[in-house]
């Protein structure tokens, strides 16, 4: 058990009948605290980092938190003492807070990666030393669980910080966690220094206006009629004389760039602070699909001959919507975006079922049923975001009038990113009948 002697006062002490589980609810109410607050923050690196890999990377962190979160707070649930609702602690909120602030990416990750999360994974080990191995079972087990999968997480992510960083962010955050007395109050606290400055103070966050693609090279949109300019032939995608292998290259360059929804689906996490966890959960969800459906091209392009230098990546969607608010960007992509691919894809699917390519059939499978999902996550969430931003129009008229006013907001920042590539350069449809084998 905890002792009282190693928890710091801002933690009631127990001492009734139910002490002993009310102190462990307790660590686990911190822990689904923290691993919420975590999923909230640790999103808006998604759009501000240019590496490929790792926003795949941080959206499957993101989500692997959302499972803990869930089953920390399903299992304190038949705690006594766990505590009711979804809400975060101030303190907490303000550490993560003060990890998203610096101007550059790389420093608000190493706060992430070299500060916060060995913190989890200390809190978790803690939890597992303080509690009792038999009669706190079930909660061990889980606990087990995210000590190995925050371990995992350090390793992953070893490759995208570097070798020695001495960003003053680390400190800074340490300093905050010595205040605190540990993410789990479990040792002395600490003052924080003098002349200590909380960077939250003077500074707010913003999502970027731009999202970042590092050195790939980029363009407004992937979608055109242009086969000596643009990689989708959107008439080619419907036209029966289409080539399939020609289609299934086009359907990869598409998938890949779901990478866009990975960006501005990532930003709507912070925007809603208010939020039920089980938004964040189903969004996390959504995320992490989305990221996959981008690696499905991203994996299989360069199986196909494509040089991913010559793939422009399209801007267009993340520019426009970061300009829309979050009710607005959550509505495009579910009740528009999604719900209005259905139809195009199905005939995708079918031909590329003519190539008998099993992989490429199961990738378009998951990747339809996923899509489902998202639709029903959108009629599900979209009506709570909306009372989250007090909107009180009825969930149709406020689609209707977001997809107009997507339409003027386009002219005024969609179009606007000149392509990085000269065409000759770059991937078209050309290139891909020529990389399918044809002319067209
Ligand atoms: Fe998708
Ligand atoms: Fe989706």
């Amino acid at each position: 058990m905890v002792t009282s002697s190693s928890t710091n006062a801002s933690v009631k002490s127990n001492t009734g009948r139910m002490a002993a589980v009310q102190e462990m609810a307790g660590l686990l109410r911190l822990l689904f605290e923290i691993e919420r607050e975590f999923i909230r923050t640790a999103t808006t690196l998604i759009p501000r980092v240019g590496d490929v890999e790792l926003k795949y990377l941080l959206c499957q962190h993101v989500w692997e938190s959302a499972g803990h979160a869930r089953l920390l707070r399903e299992r304190g649930s038949e705690m006594s003492g766990f505590g009711k609702g979804d809400s975060v602690r101030p303190d907490i909120t303000k550490l993560f807070e003060e990890t998203i602030r610096p101007a550059d990416e790389t420093e608000s990750l190493a706060g992430f990666y070299r500060i916060i999360k060995p913190a989890m994974l200390d809190s978790y080990r803690h939890y597992l030393e303080a509690t009792h191995h038999l009669a706190d079972w079930p909660s061990r087990h889980l606990v087990q669980e995210f000590v190995a999968d925050e371990e995992r997480h350090l390793e992953e992510i070893r490759p995208y910080l570097a070798e020695l960083d001495t960003y003053p962010l680390l400190d800074h955050l340490s300093s905050i966690l010595d205040s605190m007395g540990g993410l789990l109050r479990e040792r002395p606290v600490v003052d924080l220094p003098d002349g200590f400055c909380w960077l939250q103070d003077s500074q707010a966050y913003s999502h970027p206006q731009i999202c970042n693609r590092g050195d790939y090279p980029i363009c407004s949109s992937v979608f055109g009629h242009d086969p000596e300019e643009d990689p989708i032939v959107r008439e080619w995608l419907e036209d029966p004389n289409t080539d399939a292998r020609v289609i299934r290259l086009m359907i990869y360059v598409w998938l890949m760039m779901e990478l866009d929804a990975v960006d501005y689906l990532a930003t709507v996490f912070y925007d809603t602070k208010e939020a039920p966890f089980d938004l964040h959960y189903d969004l996390a969800r959504h995320l992490w699909d989305e990221s996959r459906h981008s690696a499905f091209g991203f994996r299989q392009l360069p199986r196909l001959g494509v040089d991913l230098n010559t793939l422009e990546h399209s801007l267009d969607l993340y520019n426009i919507l970061i300009h829309m608010s979050p009710p607005e960007r959550y509505a495009m992509m579910t009740m528009e975006f999604e719900s209005g691919s259905f139809p195009t894809k199905a005939k995708i699917m079918d031909r590329v079922r003519e190539l008998n390519d099993f992989e490429a059939d199961t990738l378009l499978a998951f990747d339809r049923n996923d899509e489902q999902n998202h639709v029903r996550y959108g009629h599900r969430w979209l009506p709570e975001i909306l009372k989250l931003f007090g909107e009180t129009r009825p969930v149709e008229e406020f689609v209707n009038a977001t997809r107009e006013r997507f339409g003027e907001l386009a002219k005024l920042y969609g179009g606007k990113v000149p392509h990085s590539l000269p065409s000759e350069k770059r991937l078209t449809g050309k290139r891909i009948c020529a990389l399918a084998g044809l002319e067209k």
